[in-house]
């Protein structure tokens, strides 16, 4: 276990079996523990099942984000004293972000800190959650308030796991690729786009392997330099200023959004927002935008709640000083960090995005 971010500890096949293979027996000395949920312990680790023991120690958590907390994260140290993992046992977490996050904190957590690698099962965990050590839970109905910050030894990235997802964990997995591509790479944005438009819609999980990869090596390229996000990493907030609190406004209701279509409409906000400070060329804003309003669900916001969404603000991770802070753009490929967020730009974004929405 290690903060230092090795690029190289991320690997992506198209043949997980014989490439785990390799590491475990690498690692044979190692005891090991899978954390996984129950629709992952159902349809991904039947996968890779053939290489451990048929006594292999297994705990499946529950599913959802109701279930990322401190209670579950008790209930998997319970698990691992019961079956006398030490310091050099080693925890597999197999499924999405939440595993990823919930596993990962889990075991930097015991015994102060024990290795894990990462086996991303969703878009959005491979593109995303599962690389650059961010690991957490929620607290007090917050998202991801308490966490650590810890590498994964390894993270083992294949598409074999995504042909069971549906079409809303692959959108949102979109959610975040799009994120990068605007941050990075316009091009890449508009094939994202093609791709989304001509060959997901026929329900195909093919040619995805060369997205993925793009997609991770920009988050890469933001991380590697900058783990601690003092600078540079903070860019990939771009989206996540709105996107966690559309999060945390639709979590207060007992109705859940995935997180990277919230980023989505989160990218719409500060766009908008760049738009108004930074000049983002208009014709863009309304280009990209209705790319995005094609493919994703409209979504309006009661204008009676624009001061819930504005009150979870208050609480984002990113804010210095009790001042919002968020990531808004020059242009696409030229994000500027720290714009501070008024109530009434939060309010005018909201309008926008409403708008936006009731357009045929
Ligand atoms: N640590 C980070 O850097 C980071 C970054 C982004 C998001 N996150 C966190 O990630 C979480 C969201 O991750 P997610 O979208 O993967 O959600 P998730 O983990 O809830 O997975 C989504 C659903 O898909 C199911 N599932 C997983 N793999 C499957 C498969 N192959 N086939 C069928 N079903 C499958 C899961 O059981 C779950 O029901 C959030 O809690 C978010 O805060 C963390």
């Amino acid at each position: 276990m290690y903060i230092n971010f090795n690029p190289n500890d991320i690997i992506h096949t198209d043949e997980i079996i014989s490439e785990l293979k390799v590491y475990l027996t690498e690692n044979e000395t190692k005891q090991i523990f899978i954390i996984t949920d129950k629709n992952c312990l159902k349809l991904c680790y039947p996968l890779i099942k053939s290489i451990f023991p048929e006594t292999q120690s297994v705990f499946s958590i529950e599913t959802g984000e109701v279930y990322k907390t401190l209670e579950t994260v008790t209930k998997i140290w319970d698990f691992l004293f019961e079956k006398r993992a030490d310091r050099n046992s080693l925890i597999i977490n197999i499924g999405g972000g939440i595993v990823s996050d919930i596993g990962g904190f889990s075991a930097s957590t015991f015994k102060r800190g024990i290795s894990f690698i990462n086996i991303p099962t969703t878009l959005l965990a491979q593109v995303d959650a599962s690389v650059g050590g961010k690991t957490g839970i929620n607290y007090n109905g917050l998202k991801n308030q308490i966490g650590t910050l810890i590498m994964p030894d390894k993270v083992f990235i294949s598409t074999e796991f995504l042909e069971t997802l549906n079409s809303d964990e692959i959108l949102s997995g979109f959610g975040e690729m799009i994120k990068h591509a605007l941050i990075y790479n316009e091009k890449h944005f508009y094939e994202l786009i093609n791709y989304i438009k001509n060959e997901f819609s026929e329900k195909k999980i093919i040619n995805l392997a060369p997205l993925i990869n793009k997609s991770v090596n920009i988050k890469i390229h933001f991380v590697k330099n900058d783990v601690t996000e003092n600078g540079m990493r903070m860019i990939l907030n771009f989206g996540h200023t709105f996107g966690h609190a559309f999060e945390s406004y639709f979590f207060s209701k007992n109705k859940s959004v995935k997180h990277g279509i919230a980023v989505i409409y989160g990218i719409i906000c500060e766009l908008w927002l760049s738009v108004k400070y930074l000049n983002f060329d208009k014709g863009k804003f309304t280009k990209i935008t209705g790319e995005l309003l094609d493919i994703y669900p409209r979504l309006v916001i009661p204008e009676n709640e624009f001061n819930l969404i504005f009150g979870y603000m208050q609480y984002d991770k990113k804010n210095k000083n009790n001042t919002i802070q968020s990531v808004l753009l020059k242009d696409v490929e030229f994000p500027v960090i720290q714009r501070i967020i008024e109530e009434n730009d939060v309010y005018e974004s909201l309008r926008i995005l409403n708008s936006l929405s009731k357009r045929k």
